[in-house]
């Protein structure tokens, strides 16, 4: 199961998102952590404690890598980079579910708006032999306020296809990277497991 993780909206939680949801499979799956940015901002990640490999992708061919991983692990997640190039839509091309992050907030929205628009095209493409491609946005640094649960309506409201699991700010979620995944019973460990649930469903459907 191949998870990309995409918006071109940047700062959106891109890149804590994949390496959430690494630690959380690793846990019991096979799990490999692609880091497609060439900011590398993965590279912060300390493997010893989230227990899940973290690859640097330098390659030309991002599709190539990816199929070459699926069949080693079980799960691969890719974090790409918040811009448009050509290597997001490769790697999108060759995930089977791509996670949109939004946070609440009016430019965001838009972004992640726009790259269902992207997924749109990309799951209706040639490149795709058919094969479907589902893709959701989900709130994310979401708060207990007016604000956020007003964004959430919008979301749901926009007919694009949205998550019913949300991530909170928390500092939790910050720290992920560096001291691995967070403990059991947090609400933040709750958080990605329900998420990562609703992939699976997601997929399944
Ligand atoms: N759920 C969260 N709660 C609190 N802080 C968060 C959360 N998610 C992300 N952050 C923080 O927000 C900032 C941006 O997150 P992140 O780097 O994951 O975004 P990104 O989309 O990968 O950014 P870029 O487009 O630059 O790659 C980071 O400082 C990160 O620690
Ligand atoms: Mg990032």
């Amino acid at each position: 199961m191949i998870v990309s993780l995409y918006s071109t909206k940047g700062g959106c939680g891109k890149s804590t998102l994949a390496v959430c949801l690494a630690a959380y499979w690793s846990q019991s799956r096979k799990t490999v952590l692609l880091d497609a940015d060439p900011q590398a901002s993965l590279s912060l990640c300390r493997e010893e404690v989230l227990h899940v490999p973290v690859l640097q992708d330098t390659s030309k061919g991002i599709g190539k890598t990816i199929a070459k991983l699926a069949a080693e692990y079980e799960r691969v997640v890719v974090d790409t980079a918040g811009y448009r190039r050509r290597k997001n839509t490769e790697a999108l091309v060759h995930s089977d579910f791509v996670l949109i992050p939004c946070k609440p907030s009016p430019f965001d929205v838009r972004e992640a708006l726009e790259a269902v628009e992207v997924l749109r095209d990309i799951a209706g493409s040639k490149e795709r032999k058919g094969a479907p491609l589902r893709y959701a946005i989900v709130l994310t640094m979401a708060q207990r306020t007016a604000v956020s649960a007003r964004f959430r309506e919008e979301l749901e409201a926009s007919g694009a296809p949205f998550m019913s699991a949300q991530i909170g700010q928390r500092v939790a979620f910050v720290e992920t990277p560096t001291a691995g995944f967070p403990p059991e019973g947090s609400v933040a460990a709750l958080e990605v497991e329900l998420l990562a649930r609703e992939i699976k469903r997601r997929l399944k459907a």
